[in-house]
Parts: C-alpha cells; sequence; structure tokens
C-alpha cells in the first residue's frame, strides 16, 4: 500500500533517507550524467565548470550523487573523482554498470557477469575507491539469463567491492525476482509530476523500504519550460516551476530521491533549495492530478 496524503504532509521535513539501512543521504540528490560532453559521449568541453558543479553541489548539501560506467564512457566518473577527492565522509556516490555505447546515439544492455565485472573494476579506478556504496545495474540485459547478472552483483558485494545493490528501470515482478537473490537497496527508475507510469514500482518501493530514485526529475527540463503545468502554483508559492517539479517528488514518498541533472550553477542552487517548500492541501491535491489520465 503506498502513503497518503497525510501521511506526506507528516513526512514533508524529513529529507534524508538511510539507503540501504545504513547510509544516510540528503534525499534531494545529484545526477551527473551532464558533466560530460555532446551526447553524453567524453570529457567536458568546459573541464573546469563540471568541476565546480560537481563541487558546487556538495557544498548545497548533496549527498547522493548519481552517475555510471557509460556515462562521457567514463569521464563522468573522472570528474567527480578530480572534483571531490577526498570525499566527505557522508557522500555516497552511486554508479551503474550493464550498458555499453558502441556509438554515440547507442546504449546497449550488456549484462554478461564477466563485464559487469570488469565494469566495477573500472569504476573503483576512476573513482578512486576501495568499495562502491550503491551499485547499480543500469539494464537487465534480456539475452542474458537474470539470475547471472544478479549472481554478478552478489559475488562483488561478497568480495566487499560494492556495498550495496540498486537495480535500474524494473518493473515490479523483476524487482521481485530479484529480490529472491539478493538485496535490493535502490530501484531507479523514470519518474516525474507528468510521467508515473511506474507508480506501482514506486508504491513497492515505499512498502519494502527500498530507495527510489527518480531519474528525470523535471522531464529533462520541460517541468521548467515556458507553459510549465506546474507554472501557476509556482507563482502561488513564490518558486519556481523545477522546484515545485522537484519539491513534488519530495513529498510523493519518504523512500523517493530525485536526480536532477544540470550544467547550470543557478540551476543547481535553484534546484537545492526545492527541499524548503511546503504545499497547502489544495496544491497537493492539483499537483496530484496533474499526472492522471484524464476520464
Ligand atoms: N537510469 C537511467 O537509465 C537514467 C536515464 C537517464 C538519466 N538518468 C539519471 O538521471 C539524471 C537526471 O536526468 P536528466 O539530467 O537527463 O534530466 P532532468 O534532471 O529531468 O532534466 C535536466 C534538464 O533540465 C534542465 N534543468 C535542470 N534544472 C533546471 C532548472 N532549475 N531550471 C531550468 N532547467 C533546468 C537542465 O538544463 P541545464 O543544464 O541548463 O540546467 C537539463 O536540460 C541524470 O543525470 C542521470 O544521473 C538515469
Amino acid at each position: 500500500m503506498g502513503i497518503t496524503r497525510d501521511d506526506r504532509t507528516t513526512h514533508r521535513n524529513r529529507t534524508t533517507f538511510a539507503l540501504g539501512g545504513d547510509l544516510p543521504v540528503h534525499r534531494l540528490g545529484f545526477g551527473a550524467l551532464r558533466l560530460t560532453g555532446p551526447d553524453y559521449w567524453g570529457p567536458p568541453h568546459d573541464r573546469d565548470k563540471a568541476l565546480e558543479i560537481a563541487r558546487l553541489a556538495v557544498d548545497l548539501g548533496v549527498s547522493f550523487i548519481d552517475t555510471a560506467d557509460s556515462y562521457g564512457l567514463g569521464s563522468s566518473e573522472e570528474v567527480l573523482a578530480e572534483a571531490l577527492r577526498p570525499y566527505p565522509d557522508d557522500l555516497v556516490i552511486a554508479t551503474k554498470a550493464g550498458q555499453c555505447r558502441p556509438r554515440p546515439d547507442q546504449w546497449v544492455p550488456l549484462g554478461r557477469p564477466e563485464y559487469l565485472r570488469q565494469q566495477a573494476e573500472l569504476s573503483l579506478r576512476r573513482l578512486g575507491l576501495d568499495r562502491i556504496d550503491l551499485f547499480q545495474l543500469h539494464r537487465i540485459d534480456p539475452k542474458v539469463p537474470a539470475a547471472e547478472q544478479f549472481g554478478a552483483l552478489a559475488e562483488l558485494q561478497s568480495e566487499g567491492k560494492i556495498r550495496h545493490i540498486g537495480l535500474s528501470k524494473v518493473t515490479v515482478e523483476e524487482l521481485e525476482e530479484a529480490r529472491e537473490q539478493i538485496t535490493v537497496a535502490s530501484v531507479q527508475n523514470l519518474y516525474n509530476l507528468t510521467d508515473r507510469h511506474t507508480d506501482d514500482v514506486l508504491d513497492h518501493c515505499t512498502e519494502h523500504g527500498i530507495a527510489f530514485v527518480a531519474w528525470l526529475p523535471i522531464a529533462r527540463g520541460e517541468l521548467s519550460a515556458e507553459g510549465s503545468p506546474v507554472a501557476a502554483i509556482a507563482t502561488e508559492l513564490g518558486a519556481t516551476p523545477s522546484q515545485v517539479a522537484l519539491a513534488w517528488l519530495l513529498h510523493r514518498s519518504p523512500v523517493v530521491i530525485p536526480i536532477p541533472g544540470t550544467s547550470s550553477a543557478t540551476h543547481l542552487k535553484e534546484n537545492m533549495a526545492a527541499s524548503e517548500i511546503v504545499f497547502s492541501e489544495d496544491q497537493l491535491a492539483r499537483l496530484d492530478a496533474l499526472g492522471r489520465p484524464l476520464g
């Protein structure tokens, strides 16, 4: 059962979540996909600016950063390491493996166990870590038995190379199948105010205390653009549409960790202030209605 609106109002000031039960993170995270070059294919053109954004995120209170081996073919992880080492004690860097990039416009699931192991080793090196706090399977590869992919993650965990395991882009059925074999600390799915097609997964995560990392939390900028469906409520609150979109996610469930991505210091500051927003019951009802199919 999902939590009710009353629960959400009660939970509104709870801005941290204990990932995997033992890693408290500020629930407004940061997505590091955009700390890369064009098409997320290589290093950022303006490396100093990317380093500055990563440092600013942490200065503003971000303690959960999402990246992947495939973001810039490793460049995102390299930028994070250069910007943030020695890492603050409370910083969790979550990375992923399981998608390869044969060309800039291609993201192809690749879940062979030996590849997942290799990518974990490369991420450890690039990030300069002895252990990855959260290692997410970017996609379940349909060409490889799921049990082999989960088995590779379990092996890395038992060897101490990764602390917690997460999944990405999964259904409730896939999550439950995985949970028969491994302990899943997080699920990362596309979710925002206007695209709630994985509502059932979020409710399931809420029920089981699994972190739900919401990717595309501001719909690739659509929710901040002119004519945003949340513009009127933003005006009422003296906030920006992006802040409303992010604050709604924080209110939606105490397990949600939105990971907005930005390459702009101004937007980053704006986004981090979203955790201060408190909605009235009427505003929450209007925002909730935006995601429901009409009729
Ligand atoms: N698991 C997966 O398969 C998967 C897939 C996609 C993404 N992700 C993760 O999700 C994270 C977020 O995804 P995303 O960056 O594509 O989407 P997003 O966070 O929904 O939107 C980012 C876009 O919104 C703009 N933006 C951000 N803050 C803004 C603000 N305050 N005002 C106006 N515009 C703003 C950004 O432009 P500016 O740079 O100009 O701010 C950028 O164009 C990624 O970094 C990645 O970690 C995961």
